[in-house]
């Protein structure tokens, strides 16, 4: 594994296996190996051949393998890496970890581990809430393991609901980059991880029958057909609140600038350049439930692009004027009709960014503000972002986090914010 940071991720017999295959797709875009242990229940949901064609590498399953202890014995297997991470942790392995059993590859890794240990629980809900998946439960958060979800909602299982989903894969993501960060001594502790809040992930369908609307990116305003202004956005935080509000239920409409990314899956996204693309975008998209404009939209533009490329003319410099950009965020906000129910405007500031956010709220007609500060963070471009969430009522601060638990938690607090809807 060539990658700076690595996981082992173990994957059980669940249904939610499936899901686990997306997550190895995400680890590899962020830059986090994975190598994998799947257990024969595990086996059952998933094949070897899909778990190591996305991994990168041959995917383990059995503890008595002799090729596999000449290669890479089950305690070095256990031990090279930076993490575990057990998804999904079925109640079987919950017992089996609780109790310190080791009758197989998965388990065995699990004991023999220096490392630290994330689970993603899944399960029907009559297994979580059964007392002996509690006593398990409460010996594993004893023990200092990690859990991220599980969520509620409907279960594979016909007519069944409650506690048990897996949680999705940016919030395991999400979580895995917390716990990796962890183990950086200069960075925040992650004891709050043992149970990441369910109230900060929206419950499943909690944006269903809702449009939601969304701009991500930077805007490029032409100088001449090869030449732009533009800035630094790359459009992480807008790309993972609109994966988000999808993976809620929504329909979303993502209108993106210029950006490297891959469009989100079940989102409908359209491409555009300029600010004024971008607005009419926007206004043909509505109307919406929810619009959040996470775009860093250039405020101004050239007054006259040149239409050809332009040439150097003896040391004569070009006079370049700008004209102002339409305010996409102001007039949407602002609109008599088809306003949507709550529109959401996003501020990046390098200074006084909770002042800027406030002034921002009032003079633009928004319902609330995520503010951020840019200021040499790294946020533009970078994979956390600190927000601060500003309205009429007050501010709310959120600590660092990964932009998909940023993406995550915005949508659970917009759910619960939204009007109530037809
Ligand atoms: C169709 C089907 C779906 C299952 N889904 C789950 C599940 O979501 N969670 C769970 O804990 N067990 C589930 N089980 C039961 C486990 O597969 C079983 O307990 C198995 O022994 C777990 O092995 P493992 O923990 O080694 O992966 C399911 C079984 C079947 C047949």
């Amino acid at each position: 594994m060539s990658a700076s940071r690595s996981v082992l991720l173990i994957i059980g017999g669940g249904i939610a296996a499936y899901k686990v295959l997306e997550l190895i797709r995400r680890l590899k875009d962020r830059g986090i190996a994975s190598r994998c242990i799947l257990t024969k229940a595990g086996e059952q949901f998933v094949t070897p051949l899909s778990v190591s064609s996305l991994a990168g590498e041959r995917c383990f399953t059995d503890l008595f393998s002799l090729t596999d202890e000449a290669d890479i014995g089950h305690i070095q297997l256990s031990r090279s890496t930076d993490l575990l991470v057990v998804a999904p942790a079925t109640a079987d392995l919950i017992a089996k970890m609780a109790n310190g059993h080791a009758d197989d590859l998965a388990s065995t890794a699990l004991l023999a581990t220096d490392k630290r240990v994330l689970i993603a629980p899944a399960m029907n809900p009559r297994m979580w809430q059964h007392p002996a998946t509690r006593r398990n439960m409460a010996q594993l958060e004893r023990d200092g393991i990690l859990v991220v979800g599980p969520n509620s909602g409907a279960m594979a299982e016909r007519g069944e609901s409650g506690p048990g989903r897996m949680a999705e894969p940016p919030e395991i993501l999400a979580a895995i980059e917390l716990a990796l960060a962890g183990e950086k001594p200069s960075t925040r502790a992650i004891g709050f991880l043992g149970r990441l809040p369910g109230r900060d992930h929206p419950p499943a369908g909690a944006l269903a029958g809702r449009h939601v609307l969304i701009t991500s990116g930077p805007t490029h305003e032409p100088i001449d057909p090869v030449r732009y202004i533009a800035n630094r956005s790359s459009g992480k935080q807008g790309h993972a609140i609109a994966a988000a509000a999808a993976a809620a239920g929504a329909r979303v409409t993502l209108v993106s600038g210029p950006v490297n990314l891959p469009d989100p899956p079940g989102v409908e996204t359209v491409h555009v350049e300029s600010a004024r693309e971008m607005l009419a975008a926007v206004e043909g998209s509505l109307p919406a439930d929810l619009a959040i404009f996470a775009a860093a939209v250039a405020d101004w533009r050239v007054a006259d692009a040149a239409s050809e490329k332009m040439k150097k003319d003896g040391g004569k410099l070009p006079p370049l004027s700008l004209v102002e950009n339409p305010d996409i965020l102001a007039t949407v906000a602002q609109r008599k009709n088809g306003r949507p129910g709550f529109v959401v405007g996003f501020a990046a500031e390098t200074q006084n960014v909770i002042d800027y956010a406030k002034a921002k709220l009032a003079r633009k007609g928004c319902d609330l503000i995520v503010a951020n500060d840019v200021g040499g963070t790294g946020v533009m471009g970078g994979d956390a972002n600190t927000v601060h969430l500003v309205t009429a009522e007050g501010i709310e601060t959120w600590p660092t986090l990964p932009k998909e638990e940023v993406a995550s938690r915005l949508v659970a607090h917009l759910a619960r914010l939204l009007p109530a809807g037809g």
